[in-house]
């Protein structure tokens, strides 16, 4: 392995930040990039052995013109956040939940990943040499963001001989503009997101600026976001562009069921796992886009989102309105508020998902 260079090893030593908070409207925050002071990079060659890594200041990275990621998109990415406790103490959410999926990921996209112990370490190094950039509590999260991504140059298609990963960070608030109110969905019925054998199962970084056209029609129509439905019979309900979808009704929750097309969330899985222990019955299965109809209420999941509830969606012209339309559905609220506590630490966390700093 390589040594950390003279430059890394005297800024890791040197994280005692000159005060405790960084100089930020922490009340205004949304989810847009705030730089912030460091990031961790490693890098691993065709043996697939990523070396020791270390902190660097944040900046722009060398890429070559010919890297397999610029080239041909072989790139994934994840996210995660640590919220910072009353008592100033820093909670990572589940972080080895991202390592393991970066690694089926990296399979999928024919790269090496680093291994599970590495990656966490290097997610909490990122997080304590940035710590001031942890907004103080109840006014958002440090929002993570780890790359894998082929550096190695190519020409022909082919995996890239280096690789490079990377994380970095950015406090962040409310991931949509309508904050915690319910945002509005537009069923997506000319593209799709993923199909069949393709990559919508995995996070890799095509994924999402495949997107971007529906989202911005969708947006210039005054939606917040479309919803997907399955690329072969037109009928299922699969995920919005950033996250996962829940239907509720009465006392039973449904969702998509991980079939290779759906992103595999791990907000998605903790809620269902927070759901059961509440005593709603869950069902991972098709959802039908016609359940839509009769649904008491609907929200999203996701790292970024975490619990949106969904005020209304649109489907062939037909806009059907939600319990959460006038606020937030009791559902929705409900499970928001059990995994929010259990995430910023305010109330114990039985099922040990919690890292603290
Ligand atoms: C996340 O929720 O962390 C995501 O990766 C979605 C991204 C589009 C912000």
């Amino acid at each position: 392995a390589r040594c950390m260079g003279r430059r890394e090893a005297s800024l890791a030593s040197n994280y005692t930040q000159t005060s405790e908070f960084a100089d930020l409207d922490w009340e205004n925050l949304g989810f847009g990039l705030v730089q912030t002071d460091y990031m961790y990079t490693t890098k691993c060659g065709p043996d697939g052995n990523f070396d020791k890594g270390g902190m660097v200041p944040f900046g722009p990275i060398e890429m070559n013109p010919a890297s397999g990621v610029l080239n041909y998109g072989q790139g994934l990415f994840e996210g995660l956040k640590a919220y910072r406790k009353t008592d100033g103490s820093i909670l990572l959410f589940r972080p080895m939940e991202n390592a393991m999926r970066m690694q089926t990921g990296a399979e999928r996209m024919c790269m090496p990943a680093p291994p599970v112990e590495q990656f966490v370490d290097a997610v909490k190094q990122t997080v304590l040499a940035n710590k001031r950039w942890v907004p103080p509590t109840g006014k958002g999260s440090l929002y993570i963001r780890p790359l894998l991504v082929g550096s190695g140059a190519v020409l022909g298609l082919a995996p890239a001989p280096e690789y490079t990963f990377l994380i970095f960070a950015s406090p962040v608030g409310n991931y949509f503009k309508e904050g915690l109110a319910p945002i509005n969905l537009i069923v997506e019925d000319k593209f799709h997101r993923a199909t069949p054998g393709g990559t919508g199962g995995v996070k890799t970084i095509g994924n999402y600026a495949s997107v971007l056209m529906a989202q911005k029609i969708a947006k210039e129509k005054g939606y917040s976001d479309v919803l997907y439905l399955d690329a072969v019979e037109k009928k299922y309900l699969e995920e919005v562009s950033s996250c996962n979808i829940f239907v509720v009704k009465g006392n039973v929750i449904s969702t998509p069921a991980i079939k290779g097309t759906i992103l595999p969330g791990i907000t998605r899985k903790s809620i269902i796992d927070v759901a059961l222990s509440k005593g709603f019955q869950v069902e991972e299965r098709l959802v039908s886009v016609d359940e839509l109809l009769d649904a008491d209420e609907v929200f999203c999941t996701g790292t970024a989102v975490v619990v949106s509830p969904v005020g209304s969606i649109t489907y062939q012209g037909k806009r059907i309105e939600y319990a959460g339309n006038q606020g937030v559905g009791a559902v929705s609220r409900q499970l928001y508020t059990s995994l929010t506590s259990v995430q910023m630490g305010q109330v114990e966390d039985p099922m040990g998902w919690t890292v603290q700093l």
